[in-house]
């Protein structure tokens, strides 16, 4: 009796197992041999390759993510240095439109180092600022047009291996996200309670004191979007296990 009854929960264990390993890649991801010379420039392909499922978060029939890049929620932001802004429900553009320039990949520890460029990105959101900038003291609220041209973003994981019911898997455990370059235009609509005229020469202004706004406002969304890619990253690599994605041969 007690050996049928071992023999039973064997079996359990094994069906349970088997359909654990069945739970395969997404056929829109392309595997990347691991100890292979190209492993890099495979994996660059694989992402740039991967541009349709990314903009809609839907990369097979068992793997749809909740996020996707076509229109990419940030949120809130406060920054409260050389000014007070405050933005509510900011989101962002385009950044489906990306292409992997530069990639460095080491697979044992996994690491991953990464250039992402993009032509043009655009962002919205509701505003509220106070900034006492020169011969201005900006006040307003209203919306705030952002408009990005060449952004070049850095973008590192470190991650780590683990072991779910015997399978292998890979988890992204820090994220680091740089824009390197980019210029920016920003329009703050209703400066002055739309006083048109000064509206648009304090928006001058502004635009000429960019770097002030890039300085500040940057590290926060740097911050906001590693935190949903690494999310986005590990919904996909928790999708399949580690030799899926790459396998040593
Ligand atoms: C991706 O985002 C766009 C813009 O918000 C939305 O229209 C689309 O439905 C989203 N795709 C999915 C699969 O949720
Ligand atoms: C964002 O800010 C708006 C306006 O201040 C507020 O109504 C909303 O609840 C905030 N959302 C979150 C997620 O904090």
């Amino acid at each position: 009796m007690k050996n049928i009854k071992r023999n039973f929960l064997q079996i359990i264990l094994i069906i349970s197992i088997s359909q654990q390993a069945a739970a395969s890649l997404a056929s829109s991801i392309k595997p990347c041999v691991r100890n292979s010379e190209k492993y890099s420039d495979c994996v660059i392909d694989a992402i740039n390759a991967l541009k349709p499922q990314i903009s809609t978060g839907v990369f097979g029939p068992n793997l749809a993510i909740e996020t996707n890049l076509t229109k990419l929620v940030v949120g809130n932001v406060s920054v409260n240095q050389n000014f007070n802004l405050q933005l509510s429900g900011l989101y962002a553009l385009g950044l489906n439109n990306f292409k992997v320039n530069k990639l460095r990949i080491s697979p044992e520890k996994f690491k991953l180092d990464s250039i992402i460029s993009f032509e043009h990105l655009d962002a919205f959101s509701r505003y509220s600022l106070v900034w006492n900038l020169g011969i201005f003291n900006l006040q307003g609220d209203g919306d705030l047009t952002i408009s990005i041209d060449n952004p070049k973003v850095l973008l590192k994981f470190i991650g780590s291996r683990y072991f779910k019911n015997d399978i292998e898997y890979l988890k992204i455990d820090k994220t680091q996200l740089n824009i390197k370059s980019a210029q920016v235009k920003v329009y703050f609509d209703n400066l002055f309670n739309g006083q048109k005229a000064l509206e648009e020469a304090a928006n001058e202004v502004v635009n000429q004191n960019i770097d002030i706004i890039k300085g500040d406002v940057f590290p926060i969304i740097e911050q906001n979007i590693g935190k949903i890619i690494q999310k986005m990253a590990n919904q996909v690599f928790e999708s399949a296990s580690y030799d899926e994605f790459f396998p040593l041969n």
